[in-house]
C-alpha cells in the first residue's frame, strides 16, 4: 500500500465530493461533534482536509483550523473555504514540527488508503504531550437496511483484509503501539439518511467507494457491476430506504 493511494480518485470526484457525501449536514454534525473535544483557544490541524467542507464548519463555530491533503481537486475547494491555510501534503509524512501540534482531527480518512502505522507514527511525532487526534471513522455502524447487506458484503469481498477498517479495534493497537492512549469514543451521534437502492447503484458506478481495495481493476470493476445488479433486484428499487447509523470520535491522546 502506498501514503498516496486512492488520491487520483478523489481529484477526479472532487466537484461532486460535498453533494454525494451528504453536504453541509454532515459536515456541520461532525463539526457538531467534534467541537465539545477541542479548545477554541487552539488551532486544529485538518489532516485529510478534503474540500474543507467539515473544517470550514468547524472554523465558523470560532476554531482556526488548518488543513493538509495530498488531493490537489480538493484542496482547491479547500482553498476557497478556508483560504492560505491549507496546502498539499501526506499525512504519512506531516511537514510539522515535532511536538509542535496540540489538537488534530481526521474525519473519514483513515479508510481511504493512506498506511495507518505511518499515519500515527507521524501523529505521535507531531503532537506535543496532553496533545490529542481526534478521528471520526468511516466505519460508524453500518445500516442493517437491505442496501446496507449487500454493499457490505461488495466492502468486504473488496478488502479482505480490512486494511480499509478504521473502528477502534483496528486504530487503537496501531495508535498504542505508537504511545499514544486510545481514550474511547465521544460525542456518538446517531443518523439517518434516505437513499433507493437505484440511486446507491448509480452512486457505485460513480465512484462511492474510493480507496485502497486488495481487489482493483478489472476484480473491482466487476464487483462494483455485480453489486448493482443486485441492488437493482431488490424489490422496489425507486422506493428510498431509511438507513440508519451512528457516527462517532474516536480520541487519542499523547500522554
Ligand atoms: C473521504 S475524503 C474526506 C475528506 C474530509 N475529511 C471530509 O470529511 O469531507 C478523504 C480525503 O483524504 C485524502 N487523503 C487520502 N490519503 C491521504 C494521504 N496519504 N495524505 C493526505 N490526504 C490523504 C483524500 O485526498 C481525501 O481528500
Amino acid at each position: 500500500m502506498t501514503s498516496a493511494s486512492g488520491t487520483a480518485e478523489f481529484d477526479a470526484i472532487a466537484p461532486g465530493y460535498d453533494a454525494s457525501r451528504g453536504g453541509t449536514a454532515r459536515a456541520a454534525g461532525f463539526a457538531e461533534q467534534l467541537a465539545p473535544l477541542l479548545d477554541p483557544g487552539l488551532p486544529v490541524l485538518d489532516i485529510g482536509v478534503g474540500t474543507g467542507i467539515v473544517a470550514a464548519e468547524l472554523t465558523a463555530r470560532g476554531h482556526v483550523v488548518y488543513g493538509l491533503d495530498l488531493s490537489t481537486g480538493m484542496l482547491a475547494r479547500a482553498l476557497e473555504r478556508l483560504g492560505p491555510r491549507v496546502a498539499v501534503a501526506d499525512a504519512c509524512r506531516l511537514p510539522v514540527r515535532t511536538g509542535s501540534v496540540s489538537q488534530a482531527v481526521s474525519t473519514w480518512l483513515l479508510h481511504t488508503g493512506p498506511d495507518h502505522g505511518m499515519v500515527f507514527d507521524e501523529v505521535a511525532r507531531v503532537l506535543r504531550p496532553g496533545g490529542r487526534y481526534l478521528v471520526i471513522p468511516a466505519g460508524g455502524t453500518r445500516p442493517a437496511d437491505d442496501i446496507g447487506v449487500v454493499v457490505g458484503e461488495l466492502e468486504d469481498r473488496l478488502d479482505p483484509l480490512r486494511t480499509r477498517q478504521d473502528g477502534p479495534r483496528t486504530l487503537a493497537p496501531i495508535a498504542e503501539a505508537r504511545g499514544l492512549v486510545y481514550r474511547g469514543a465521544a460525542s456518538e451521534r446517531p443518523t439517518a439518511f434516505r437513499v433507493s437502492p437505484r440511486a446507491m447503484a448509480r452512486s457505485l458506478s460513480g465512484g462511492l467507494f474510493t480507496g485502497a481495495w486488495s481487489v482493483t481493476g478489472d476484480g473491482a470493476t466487476r464487483l462494483v457491476a455485480e453489486t448493482r445488479e443486485r441492488l437493482l433486484a431488490l424489490p422496489d428499487p425507486d422506493v428510498p430506504r431509511v438507513r440508519e447509523m451512528a457516527d462517532f470520535v474516536m480520541v487519542f491522546e499523547k500522554p
